[in-house]
């Protein structure tokens, strides 16, 4: 029976390229897609740009762009990405559109009226220093919980636990390193804690799903069943604070003026407006397929991250609005290197864009990650070793070494044409066994004991065709011998027949070599059906390059932590460099220095005080202590790192640091402020 399928993947902030964890679970997803497609299902895979909240916001800003702007940047490199990688959406829109922003407002409008809002006061954290209420990630702290320091202010890392950020134990603006003021302020909440929500999740979480299966994974349900407690008296499901205060990049509330929706209310919404603009373009009515009525199964690939909102708040979302609730939500791990999480700090990330420059085949790092893969919310491992044994004695020693062997018999002394002997039947059942089994083990996400059956199948048809030893046979072949002829010619066609049924059987996993051994080998279709691989081949072109082994040298280039350290490189031969990320994050301003005096237990400070032009004035120590006399330099203009940690020091608190060259000249040593011209003002931006 055909199905149909509403599949998607998270949808990525845009603001900020995809890294590998991006890839990996658009690589799962794509090979799920393409493995459903094979039995014939109609799939609709989709995806969009997160493109709401206040880091874009700020970062925009930062970069003196808008939002929009900000998007349109990283929507421009994604098709790099997604072409490089082989990854097929069948659509890509944004969070930031008009399908988004009236889907939203429907959605807030059906959960108003079944009375699941509620306007509350709160006390908010508010940073007077950037004068805005602080967004839940500008926000750190020591988690209310499990009391880890440095967790964010909406939810936990290390726990996974959500809270509200007021409810963070000695709190920090990550944006000025200010003391967070609470202030009052009126918002909407989403009442999770209602009994009809707490019911309607145990009764979700219980039932089966459309085919009659889990919708969630064990360890999933598990992790829920915690946070929603035993008994109804008992659930721990809080409250949800869905609205911001302006200014805030969002859709904005339609009956609260100055408030927007928070952007994890509007982004899950973004799969159904993806779907809906595609549904457009394609002329398909989207209520009416995305119609709870209709047997649509919707489909959610996500990471472990971010199950409380597509568990818990989605689902409930989607019920209480009418709508269709997820039919299965999987989730996966992160991907470490070599065990251990990535981290751009320290440089054990690997850059996606870097693999692909590199001329690394990206079918190997599919392969490699399919084989990793599973049900289970597993962290991924990337190991070079590892990865290296896998593509090399795996993929190109076992699979494509097959028809390396084979071939040149048939096409040299059989001119192509395959031949069985009359009993084909047992080679089909063989393979249809095969097939079966590991198109199941596709759709339950099993994807490493697919390949551990598949690997099986090659290491079997290598093992049968030395057995059969056809170069033997080829000697008696000559001396004019019919039957060793015809053995031998058998030989090869089933050897060559099971080579087909593992091409299908890995096409999800590697769509262009499949593509090119369809289509110019065998010269059949492509993409091919499951069905497709029992059909014993008639004839096949001489063998051409399939694919290469991994080359050691360049592979280990992948993993060198200073990509950038090129022999070639102008000015920063031995430096690293910093890309426009890591600049925008450094806040520079014009300061005006209002006053100076030296600080008489130190050698090498002065006391600044500056205008900013901030309400206050900051107070700022500076190392130039025996260059500048104090009376010299005020009314100076000065450029100050304005978002620099404030640091406590033995005489008083400095609030920034103020730019300054130096140069050493044998035993002396110089200092130049850097000023910028008399017409600037207090408090602008340098960028
Ligand atoms: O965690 C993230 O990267 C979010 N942008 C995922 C959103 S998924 C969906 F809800 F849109
Ligand atoms: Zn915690």
């Amino acid at each position: 029976m055909q199905r149909t399928i509403f599949v998607t993947t998270a949808l990525p902030y845009s603001n900020g390229s995809f890294h590998i964890g991006h890839i990996m679970e658009y690589i799962q997803a794509d090979i799920w897609v393409r493995s459903m497609r094979m039995h014939g299902h109609k799939v609709y895979f989709v995806s969009a740009d997160d493109a709401h909240g206040a880091p874009i916001m700020l970062k925009a800003e930062a970069m003196g762009i808008t939002p929009k702007e900000l998007t349109d940047l990283y929507n421009k490199e994604r098709p790099t990405y997604l072409n490089g990688f082989n990854i097929k959406f069948d659509h890509w829109h944004s969070t930031d559109s008009k399908e988004n922003i009236s889907l939203s407002h429907e959605i807030y409008k059906k959960l108003k009226e079944k009375n699941l809002i509620e306007r509350r006061t709160i006390q908010q954290l508010y940073d007077p220093i950037k004068n805005m209420f602080l967004a839940d990630r500008y926000i750190k702290g020591t988690c209310p919980r499990c009391k880890s320091d440095n967790q964010y202010g909406d939810s936990c890392e290390e726990c996974g636990s959500t809270y509200n950020p007021n409810e963070l134990i000695n709190p920090y603006s990550t944006l000025t390193g200010a003391t967070p003021l609470l202030r009052s302020s009126e918002h909407l909440f989403f009442k999770l804690s209602d009994s009809r929500c707490v019911n309607f999740l145990r009764e979700w979480i219980r039932t089966k799903n459309i085919n009659n299966k889990n919708k969630l994974q064990d360890e999933v349900v598990a992790k829920i069943r915690e946070w929603l407690g035993k008994d109804e008296e008992n659930s721990k499901l809080e409250d949800w604070d869905i609205s911001r205060d302006e200014p805030y990049f969002g859709i904005e509330i339609p009956d609260f003026k100055g408030k927007y929706f928070y952007v994890w209310l509007d982004a899950p919404i973004g799969y159904l407006s993806s779907l809906k603009s595609y549904c457009a373009l394609q002329g398909i009515d989207f209520e009416k397929l995305l119609n709870k009525n209709n047997s649509i199964e919707q489909v959610h690939f996500i990471g472990k991250d971010i199950i409380y909102f597509h568990t818990l708040f989605w689902p409930v979302m989607l019920n209480f609005s009418e709508r269709k609730t997820p039919d299965s939500v999987y989730v996966h791990g992160f991907v470490t290197i070599d065990g251990e999480k990535m981290s751009k700090s320290r440089g054990t990330g690997i850059s996606p864009l870097r693999y692909l420059d590199l001329g690394l085949n990206p079918e190997w790092l599919r392969y490699y990650f399919a084989s990793k893969l599973n049900s289970k919310v597993e962290d991924i491992d990337i190991n070079k070793n590892d990865f290296i044994v896998k593509v090399n004695s795996d993929l190109v020693g076992k699979y494509i070494n097959i028809a390396s062997r084979a071939a040149p018999f048939i096409t040299k002394f059989f001119d192509g044409k395959l031949k069985f002997d009359e009993n084909t039947e047992e080679l089909i059942n063989e393979i249809e066994l095969k097939v079966d089994l590991v198109s199941n083990l596709f759709e339950e996400r099993e994807y490493n004991k697919a390949i551990r059956e598949i690997m099986g199948y090659a290491n079997y048809t290598n093992q049968i065709f030395d057995n059969s030893r056809p170069w033997d046979i080829l000697k008696k072949a000559k001396n004019i011998d019919p039957l060793a002829t015809k053995n031998l010619h058998e030989i090869c066609s089933a050897t060559i027949a099971r080579f087909k049924a593992l091409s299908v059987m890995l096409s999800p996993i590697l769509p262009k070599t499949a593509r090119s051994i369809f289509l110019d080998f065998f010269k059949i279709e492509y993409p091919a059906k499951w069905q497709d691989a029992l059909i014993l081949p008639e004839k096949i072109e001489s063998f051409k390059h399939m694919m290469s082994r991994v080359d050691e040298d360049i592979f280990s280039k992948l993993f060198d932590q200073n990509p950038e350290k090129k022999e070639n490189m102008p000015i920063a031969t031995n430096k690293e460099f910093i890309n426009i990320e890591d600049f925008i994050k450094l806040e520079l301003i014009v300061a005006k220095i209002i006053d100076c005096e030296n600080v008489d237990q130190s050698d090498k400070l002065l006391r600044l005080t500056l205008d900013c032009g901030e309400k206050n004035y900051r107070n700022v120590f500076s190392g130039i202590k025996g260059h500048y006399k104090p009376n010299d330099i005020i009314g100076k203009l000065v450029i100050l790192v304005s978002n620099l940690k404030p640091r406590k020091m033995r005489f008083g608190i400095s609030e920034g640091m103020v730019l300054a060259a130096s140069s050493t000249d044998g035993s002396s040593s110089k200092i130049y402020l850097i000023e910028p011209p008399n017409s600037a003002k207090p408090g602008t931006r340098i960028s």
